[in-house]
């Protein structure tokens, strides 16, 4: 008998007909996200379960869904699951790290200049039909990103995208991590360590690149944004919670900031809406990895992932 696989949301036809070829494949092609009790309802009798960062296996889901070995989890990052209830129960989780850096760093990259070079407020300036006079001295005047200092938070991989990245601008790049990098990597990506406050003094613009966990909740707060310059712009592609939601929006409305390029949010998807009236802020909705091609590894990854694990053999990323 084959093994019952659920994807819990909705993913590209070849990978649900490549998963086919050996299991008994449920897909969420609808792509709704199944509230906690029909997601439990419809994981009865599953072996693995293929995830998105949205989906929430806490530890009564895990504990419910009896024949569950393995949660495959869509994405590099991974605070969506109970890891401690899984070990308990002896199910693997896995993940997909690597193969999404360079896309979002990109996604970080439009962020910053977007936000920087005030791209979503001329937009919506054009279209709305309130360009009238062509041309002004002191119109949409936003900050340089050339020659300025870039200080990223978390100097993963994709933290080390985004340094790459500020060369062709000429950037400083400084960064702030638990751990320093070997001192060759920092010299190929032409980073110099930091102590946190130190950077969030002295960068123009902070990036943060740090996962989410209980010890970086809030890690920017009210405190963090008192310390940067009036004129930075932050952004945060990482992971909601990482910054303190209401406390950047008090800092956006009063300018204690310039600007921010947001990708996540706490409680996605509802945004806090304090952003909505502000034109400093430039928001997307969680479309960091969001290249067909990237979604496309990320989901053929997730399924060697389980599928090694169903064939008894060590998962090419394994979380526990
Ligand atoms: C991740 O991989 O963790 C992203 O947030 C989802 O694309």
């Amino acid at each position: 008998m084959k093994k019952r696989v659920v994807i819990v949301r909705g993913v590209f036809p070849e990978v649900v007909q490549s998963l086919q070829r050996k299991f008994e494949v449920v897909h969420n092609a609808e792509d709704r996200p199944w509230p906690k009790e029909e997601l439990v309802e419809r994981l009865q009798g599953a072996a693995a379960a293929m995830t998105t960062v949205m989906d929430r296996f806490d530890a009564e889901v895990i504990e419910r869904c009896r024949d569950l070995k393995v949660i495959s989890n869509i994405a590099v990052g991974y605070n969506n699951i109970d890891l401690a209830a899984c070990k308990a129960r002896g199910i693997r989780v896995t993940n997909t790290p690597g193969v999404l850096d360079d896309t979002t760093a990109d996604l970080t990259w439009a962020l910053l200049m977007a936000a920087a070079r005030r791209i979503a407020e001329g937009d919506a300036y054009v279209r709305a039909g309130d360009w009238k006079i062509a041309f002004g001295v002191q119109y949409f005047l936003g900050a340089d990103i050339h020659h300025a200092t870039l200080g990223i938070v978390g100097m993963g991989r994709i933290g080390q995208a985004v340094a790459r990245r500020a060369r062709g601008f000429d950037m400083r790049v400084q960064y702030y991590n638990r751990t320093r990098l070997p001192e060759e990597q920092e010299r190929a990506l032409d980073a110099t360590r930091v102590e946190y406050h130190e950077l969030l003094r002295t960068s123009d613009f902070v990036v943060v690149m740090a996962p989410y966990s209980p010890s970086t909740h809030h890690l920017i707060g009210a405190a963090e944004l008192a310390l940067m310059k009036p004129t930075a712009v932050l952004v945060n592609s990482a992971r909601g919670g990482v910054v303190d939601d209401a406390a950047l929006v008090e800092a956006l409305r009063t300018k204690r900031i310039a600007a921010a390029g947001l990708d996540v949010f706490e409680g996605e998807p509802d945004a806090h809406p304090g952003y909505r009236g502000l034109r400093n802020v430039v928001m997307t909705p969680h479309i960091g990895s969001a290249s067909r091609a990237t979604r496309l590894v990320m989901c053929n990854t997730a399924a060697a992932n389980l599928t090694a694990v169903l064939e008894g053999r060590e998962p090419p990323n394994p979380v526990n």
